[in-house]
């Protein structure tokens, strides 16, 4: 049985929202499964929107992948088809290329250095760039950790373990450029196909947050996972341009209220979770964690080797520079 193909159920957000005359419906794309970072942080915006617009506005929610795969949903928000819809950023990258600064190997180290980049001046920055580029507009950031490297074949604990291992990375060509620096060609696909293709075996491993591997049941079809932090996983929620340009002036700002809050409820979601979550992996459902060798200074040197290649698409080395000095870091 196909497992991530069955269609669930749709969430509506309250069964108890006031349906006057007045009232509007919005649909939301989620590309997780219930149970996640993506999942919590799509139910705090409707509710909060649910409230602030005295039951006004509902939000219906349609998590995995049911309304397409992720980079599928950016065109939809985009052609102002969809409204809304979470999904992680290596996903908009592909249309919008200066966010790739945030999906660089090595450059978001933990939630502190996530925090900083999303939430100050370089993250108002990406807004605008994402809505000149795709037109969508990024409301809020959700952030679900480290991506980790998991596979069902054998542990891995340094970039030549990898050899043999067919790996699934999204359609990110910083991701490809990473895996092929640590050795492997790695299958690109979409993350609606990721389930299916692990069960089946037509990849022996992936890589994702803790807290993704969980909501996404992952650990019925790996066994183990490399501790490593070579991408930090940041979901943004965004929204049609269009559809954000037809509010009044007054709705926009509850929008982008609600979406300020979101972002405060879900960096406090990762830390109050993922310790417990990375734990139960291992102790309900039977994973194994690996230390990444040597400290991951092999899969740091090798990977980190990539960033000239993409100054251009970020918009330039200076891009970089301005993004590690705001982690308090400089480019050498
Ligand atoms: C991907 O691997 O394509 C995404 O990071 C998955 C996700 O949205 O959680």
């Amino acid at each position: 049985m196909k497992k991530m193909m069955l269609p669930v159920a749709v969430a509506a957000v309250s069964a108890a929202m006031s349906q006057s005359a007045f009232a509007e419906t919005w649909r939301m794309a989620i590309g997780d499964a219930q149970g996640g970072t993506q999942y919590a942080m799509a139910e705090k915006f409707a509710q909060l929107m649910h409230e602030k617009t005295d039951g006004q506005l509902n939000v219906d929610l349609f998590p995995n992948g049911q309304l397409g795969s992720e980079q599928d949903t950016v065109s939809s928000v985009s052609m102002d088809m969809l409204d809304l819809s979470v999904l992680a950023i290596n996903n908009i990258t592909p249309f919008s290329p200066s966010v790739g600064v945030l999906t660089l190997p090595y450059v978001i180290t933990g939630p502190e250095d996530a925090k900083v980049l999303t939430q100050g001046v370089i993250g108002e920055e990406l807004t605008e760039n994402t809505i000149r580029d795709a037109g969508v507009r990024i409301l809020s950031w959700a952030y679900s950790g480290c991506r980790v490297l998991s596979n069902s074949s054998k542990p891995v604990a340094s970039p030549d373990d990898l050899r043999g291992l067919t790996i699934r990375v999204p359609r990110n060509e910083i991701m490809i450029a990473s895996y092929q620096e640590w050795g492997v060609n790695p299958l690109p696909m979409a993350w609606s196909e990721t389930f299916t293709a692990l069960q089946q075996g037509v990849v022996d491993g992936q890589d994702n947050p803790y807290i993704t591997i969980n909501a996404m049941k992952f650990y019925e079809v790996q066994d183990y996972i490399t501790d490593i932090c070579y991408v930090f996983s940041l979901e943004p929620l965004i929204m049609s341009e269009a559809k954000f340009q037809r509010l009044s002036p007054d709705m926009q700002e509850l929008v982008l209220e609600a979406g300020r809050e979101t972002t405060a409820y879900s960096y406090e979601y990762l830390l109050d979770t993922e310790e417990t979550i990375k734990q139960s992996l291992v102790e309900e459902h039977g994973m194994q964690i690996i230390e990444p060798s040597n400290d991951e200074q092999e899969w740091i040197e090798r990977a980190t080797r990539i960033w000239p290649r993409f100054y251009d698409s970020i918009g330039g080395e200076e891009r970089l520079e301005a993004a590690l000095q705001a982690l308090g870091r400089d480019l050498n």
